[in-house]
C-alpha cells in the first residue's frame, strides 16, 4: 500500500485529482469506479473544473459507481445517482448511457446480479473509494465477506448516523435501511485502487486499515492484499499512526 500524508482536504484533493487525471490521459477510454460521501466532493469540483480550463475529455469514459440507497428513486435529492450528477457529471461532456450507478428500485436481488455481470464485463482501471468510520468501504460493513460480489446490504446503524447526519438533516429515519453495493472482491478486481480519508473520526479506521491485520472486522484492511493501492490522507485521519 503507498500511503500519502498531505496537511489537509485540499491537498488529499488535488493529488487525488492527479492520479485520476492520469490514468484518464493513459486511456481515455478508461472504466472509473467512483464513490459517493462527503469526502470526493472537492475532487470531483476539481475534476470538473480541470475539464472546463483543460478540457480534458469524458466522451470515452465509463464509470461505474460502487453503490446505491435502496428505495429512493434516481431523482430523489440524497440517491447517490442524484449525487454523481450534481457533483460530477452534468458538467462534464460523458455520456449518461455510459454512466452507471446500482438501481435502487425494482427487484433487488436481480439488480445485485445485473450489476455484478456489468462489473465483469467491464474491468475497472481505478476504483475511488472513501472510508466509514467503523472502516466500510461501499456499503461494505464490518463482517463482509472478502470474496463478496455485489449484494444487498442491511445498513449499520452507525451508517445511518453517519449518514443522517451529514445528508438528510440528522433525520435518521429518512435514510434508508438498504442499499445494494459492489462487494469487496468487485472492488478488489480494479487495477488500481485510490481511498482517502479525512478527519479525525477516520483515524481509527485508517490506522487499523494500514496497520492492523487484514479483517472482515475493518473491511478497507482487506486493501493491504492489494497490488496498486494508494491512501492519501490528511493529518487529522492519519493522527493514530504509528509507522507513518
Ligand atoms: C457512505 C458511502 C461510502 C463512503 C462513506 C464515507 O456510507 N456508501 O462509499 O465512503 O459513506 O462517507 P464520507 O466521505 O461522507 O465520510
Amino acid at each position: 500500500m503507498k500511503v500519502i500524508k498531505v496537511k489537509d482536504y485540499e491537498e488529499a484533493s488535488q493529488k487525488a485529482l492527479n492520479i485520476m487525471l492520469d490514468v484518464i490521459k493513459n486511456k481515455p477510454d478508461a472504466n472509473l469506479g467512483l464513490a459517493t460521501g462527503s469526502t470526493p466532493k472537492r475532487l470531483y469540483e476539481s475534476m470538473r473544473e480541470d475539464h472546463r480550463i483543460n478540457g480534458t475529455s469524458y466522451s470515452d469514459i465509463k464509470t461505474f459507481n460502487l453503490d446505491e440507497y435502496f428505495g429512493l428513486s434516481p431523482d430523489h435529492p440524497q440517491s447517490y445517482y442524484y449525487f454523481m450528477c450534481q457533483n460530477l457529471f452534468d458538467e462534464l461532456d460523458i455520456n449518461l448511457d455510459n454512466v452507471h450507478v446500482p438501481k435502487g428500485s425494482g427487484d433487488i436481488d436481480e439488480e445485485c446480479v445485473n450489476y455484478n455481470q456489468l462489473l465483469n464485463d467491464n474491468p475497472l482501471d481505478i476504483q475511488l473509494l472513501g472510508i466509514g468510520s467503523n472502516g466500510h468501504i461501499g456499503f461494505n460493513e464490518p463482517g463482509t465477506p472478502f470474496e463478496s460480489t455485489t449484494h444487498k446490504v442491511d445498513l449499520k446503524e452507525s451508517t445511518i448516523k453517519d449518514n443522517a447526519r451529514l445528508f438528510f438533516n440528522g433525520n435518521e429515519d429518512e435514510v434508508p435501511k438498504q442499499a445494494v453495493s459492489m462487494g469487496i472482491a468487485n472492488i478488489m478486481n480494479a487495477k488500481k485502487i485510490l481511498l482517502i480519508a479525512c478527519g479525525q473520526n477516520k483515524a481509527k479506521a485508517i490506522k487499523y486499515t494500514i496497520e492492523g491485520k487484514p479483517s472482515i472486522d475493518v473491511p478497507a484492511s482487506v486493501l493491504q492484499n492489494h497490488p496498486d493501492c494508494t491512501i492519501i490522507m490528511d493529518e487529522a485521519a492519519a493522527s493514530l499512526l504509528e509507522t507513518h
